[in-house]
């Protein structure tokens, strides 16, 4: 299908742009009261994920809303374990539990990895679909999965944590086990992400959201080699890695065979960019909780932020993690119009 704006995949591969294009993480959610009015239509979370025609719908409502240049499927990293035999829940106000936990050799027997993709997670496949479809060619649809790492921290703690100090444990205490977890995820991932492309997502983003609690030398072992895996495997659609809080492995990314790397907003652009070079895009990364202040200071810092991209055209505009729920839809509006009419040289 010929898309109508395709600045995000042009942006992404270095190619010339009239203007930067922008998105937001977590577009899709609690932002658009459009949003709670599907949700409170359904039993839960898991029910709208697994609905093709609703998840389709919640995907293209930032588009028409908001005006992004991009629509991410609505879906979540999780589904990827569930897959694989581990099975969560979506617990209102608290985030995701797990019944079972994968921390021994024993627990790990009951992981399954050796399944069709189209049979546990043919409903993300169908919702990519439908979406291409009743987009029509207005923007490309982002596809994505967690990286293994960040699945592994879920796996293992069984929940949300500031620390994932049960994954990070299994790292010292079992790294043999700790490896063939990473490299099963990362299996399943890749077969996973390479369906979602060929069911019409047009670009990929891994979401290395835990990252940032490793230190560099535990992450280039046990997250970067699985990410290059990832980012190697997929060749037909540029490849975003997002690895929040991980600062300082930050060259050690702009090594592998991505097109953009995700900043998060305690990453300076410019620094980054010196770091990085011109052979990679760089995504981000205002900090989501300036789109608390007033529509000026919005304006302000985002201007701020164009600037320091020093007229490089291979950027994406993003903020430096999801946007809160809290945050009020005039105030992203105010974000998107400033970025579509900045200029750039
Ligand atoms: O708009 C989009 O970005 C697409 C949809 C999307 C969701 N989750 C929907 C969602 C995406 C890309 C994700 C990724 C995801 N999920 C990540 C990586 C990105 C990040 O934020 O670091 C992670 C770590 C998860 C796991 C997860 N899902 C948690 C910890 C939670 C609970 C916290 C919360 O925000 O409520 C979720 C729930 C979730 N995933 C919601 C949405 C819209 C909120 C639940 C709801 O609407 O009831």
């Amino acid at each position: 299908m010929k898309l109508q704006n395709d600045l995000i995949l042009r942006a992404a591969k270095g190619e010339d742009i009239e203007r930067y294009p922008v998105w937001l993480m977590r577009q899709a959610g609690r932002i658009l009261p459009e949003y709670r009015a599907v949700r409170e239509s359904v039993s839960g979370f898991k029910e709208l994920v697994e609905t093709p025609a609703l998840a389709a719908e919640v995907t293209i409502q930032p588009v028409d809303i908001l005006g992004v240049d991009a629509a991410i499927i609505f879906s979540d990293i999780l589904v990827v374990p569930e897959a694989m035999n581990v099975p969560y829940q979506m617990i209102e106000k608290r985030g995701p539990w797990f019944e079972h936990t994968i921390r021994s050799e024993e627990e790990a027997k009951r992981l399954e990895f050796d399944f069709d993709i189209e049979d546990r997670l043919g409903y993300v496949l169908e919702a990519i679909k439908l979406t291409v479809k009743q987009l029509d060619g207005r923007v490309p649809v982002i596809g994505f999965a967690g990286a293994p790492w960040t699945i592994l921290c879920y796996m293992v703690e069984g929940h949300g944590s500031k620390t994932f100090s049960e994954a990070r444990k299994l790292l010292y205490t079992n790294p043999t086990l700790a490896h063939q977890l990473l490299q099963h995820v990362t299996d399943v991932t890749i077969a996973y992400l390479k369906a979602q492309v060929k069911a019409g997502a047009s670009m990929i983003q891994v979401f290395d959201s835990w990252a940032g609690i490793l230190g560099t030398e535990q992450y280039a072992t046990f997250s970067l080699p699985y990410l290059s895996q990832i980012a190697s495997a997929i060749e037909d659609v540029p490849v975003t890695l997002f690895s929040k809080g991980a600062i300082t492995s930050i060259p050690a990314l702009a090594k592998l065979d991505c097109n953009t790397i995700g900043l998060d907003w305690n990453m300076d652009v410019a620094a980054m960019r010196a770091l990085v070079g011109n052979s990679k895009t760089l995504q981000g990364n205002l900090d989501p909780c300036a789109l608390y202040g007033s529509h000026q200071s919005i304006e302000l810092e985002t201007i701020k932020m164009l600037n320091s991209f020093g007229n490089n055209q291979r950027h994406i505009v993003n903020l430096g993690h999801g946007v809160y729920p809290d945050v009020d839809p005039e105030k992203v509006k105010t974000f998107i119009k400033t970025v579509k009419s900045y200029e750039t040289k």
